[in-house]
């Protein structure tokens, strides 16, 4: 009996990355799309990931995700970038082609997907906070900005860092009311839609915002997922509605597996079935 053509090859490439839960997404994404290819996990070493990638390519990789510590690095050695990429001087996508490596970057788009279609939420015309000014606020930014909100305030701990980020994006797009404050420097103002993009959840540490910060039916986003954070319960006792990053996760994977095969998978099953093994 003769055997089909070989699936084609996909990985993730991070350090670590055993806890990712991209194979099991893009499994779920080819499974219901009938899509004929194999996702694996490459741990890279730290000081080696060019090599990492490029033995992958060599060996007939299609295309790539890239996570921690990465993404930065993946950014410099594509060929080629989307503009979306380019803002956030950062990947979390490669496509490897005749041309080169092309750099993506979906994470923004993910997040605007999740809060405007799984979660209903408009982003357009209402006021934004985002909270954290480093690699993971960053990488959202234009795709918030281009759903024109009606401002989009930038609070981080280090204000300077801030300042940069909104320096930097207003050069890019018109700043729709787009500014930058310390952390400390919230108290009496409200936002619809609050974003942590923030590490200080992931140690468990709660950030010294005021309970005003949420203005009746906020939506209060972090974009850690698999755990509770200290943000989310500050958001929740002061009654906004909360929605951790597991969204933001399967709608990013969603626009990566579009850019490789053209076509987009039903997330909503998938989203359901990871919130269901991981029991959030
Ligand atoms: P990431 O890629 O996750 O964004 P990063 O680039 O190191 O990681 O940025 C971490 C972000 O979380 C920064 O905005 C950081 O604030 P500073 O720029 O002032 O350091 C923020 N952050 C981390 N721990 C924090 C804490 N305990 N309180 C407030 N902000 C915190």
């Amino acid at each position: 009996m003769r055997s089909g053509p070989e699936p084609d090859r996909y990985a993730v490439i991070g350090n670590p990355v055993g806890h990712s839960q991209s194979p099991r997404i893009h499994a779920l994404f080819a499974a219901q799309t009938a899509q004929a290819l194999r996702y694996e996990a490459i741990l890279a070493p730290l000081d080696d990931f060019a090599d990492a990638l490029h033995a992958f390519a060599a060996a007939g990789g299609r295309g790539v995700n890239i996570t921690l510590p990465f993404k930065e690095q993946a950014c410099r050695l594509a060929t080629r970038l989307s503009p979306r990429a380019q803002a956030a001087g950062a990947v979390n996508t490669l496509l490897l082609d005749a041309d080169g490596i092309f750099g993506d970057n979906t994470d923004g788009a993910g997040l605007v997907r999740d809060v405007t279609h799984n979660l209903g939420r408009s982003i357009a015309r209402q006021r934004l906070l985002l909270l954290g000014a480093g690699g993971a606020a960053r990488g959202v930014l234009l795709p918030l900005l281009l759903e024109l909100p009606a401002q989009l305030l930038i609070a981080n701990r280090s204000k300077q860092k801030a300042q940069q980020l909104v320096e930097e994006f207003s050069k890019q797009i018109p700043p729709a009311g787009l500014r930058a404050c310390g952390l400390n420097e919230l108290a009496g103002q409200s936002f619809d839609l609050v974003i942590n993009a923030t590490s200080a959840g992931l140690s468990g540490i709660s950030l010294d915002i005021p309970a005003g910060l949420f203005a009746p039916g906020c939506l209060a986003y972090d974009m850690v997922y698999g755990k509770d954070t200290p943000f989310m319960a500050q958001a929740r006792q002061a009654g906004a509605q909360v929605a951790d990053g597991l969204g933001m996760l399967v709608e990013q994977a969603a626009e990566s597996f579009h850019l490789w095969r053209e076509v987009r998978p039903d997330t909503a099953p998938v989203l359901r079935q990871l919130r269901e093994l991981r029991g959030i």
